[in-house]
């Protein structure tokens, strides 16, 4: 069942002079929310926003070294990102530690690789998944995964992603491991994001 919200709400302030309408939409819906949505609410909402290249304008905004954060609106329930990666530019690998969260491709390719711990906790890989302009992908808790623009597509990525609720603390994970390592959301606030 779709999480309630109400009718009406402040718009949120954006960059650009020209508002990016479905943006803006998806936010207010955001901003109202009077719950923690279902990943299924996330999937859809994010399944039928439409974004053209100059609505993401205000949000385009890539660093040399790490994939860009942009935030869009955050509150208790969700927090709504765009992220630019250039080629090769990826997360650690992590989990979301009880957040649910979905992603759709806006511009570029997309490389997800899902890893999973075996019954003595070792983390081992599991499946990977190519997505493209208008791909969503949803990862539900406990889910361990690593987001990232391939080196070999050569071509910018633009992704929007909501997290229900917002991100904290982070489970971070090494492939062949048992150890479970931990970073702070600030952390990834100054130019890179999870
Ligand atoms: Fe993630």
């Amino acid at each position: 069942m779709s999480t309630e919200f109400a009718p009406t709400a402040k718009l949120p302030e954006l960059k650009s002079k020209k508002p990016c309408w479905p943006l803006k939409q998806l936010a207010d819906r955001l901003n109202n929310l009077r719950g923690v949505p279902s990943l299924e609410d996330l999937n859809r909402w994010l399944s039928r926003v439409e974004l053209t290249q100059e609505c993401l304008n205000s949000y385009r905004s890539f660093k040399p070294s790490t994939y860009a954060r942009n935030r869009v609106m955050k509150n208790e329930f969700a927090e709504l990102l765009v992220l630019c990666w250039k080629p090769g530019q990826k997360t650690v690998i992590h989990d979301h530690n009880g957040s649910h969260g979905a992603v759709r491709v806006c511009e570029g390719v997309l490389w997800e690789t899902i890893f999973e711990r075996d019954t003595e906790g070792t983390l081992r890989y599991k499946v990977s998944h190519e997505w493209r302009g208008g791909g969503v992908t949803g990862a539900d808790a406990p889910d361990i995964h690593v987001l990232g623009n391939p080196e070999v597509s050569g071509q910018n990525l633009i992704t929007i992603h909501i997290y229900a609720p917002p991100l904290g603390k982070l489970n971070t994970y090494k492939v062949g491991s048992k150890e479970v390592g931990s970073t702070s959301f600030d952390f990834y606030m100054d130019g890179a994001g999870i």
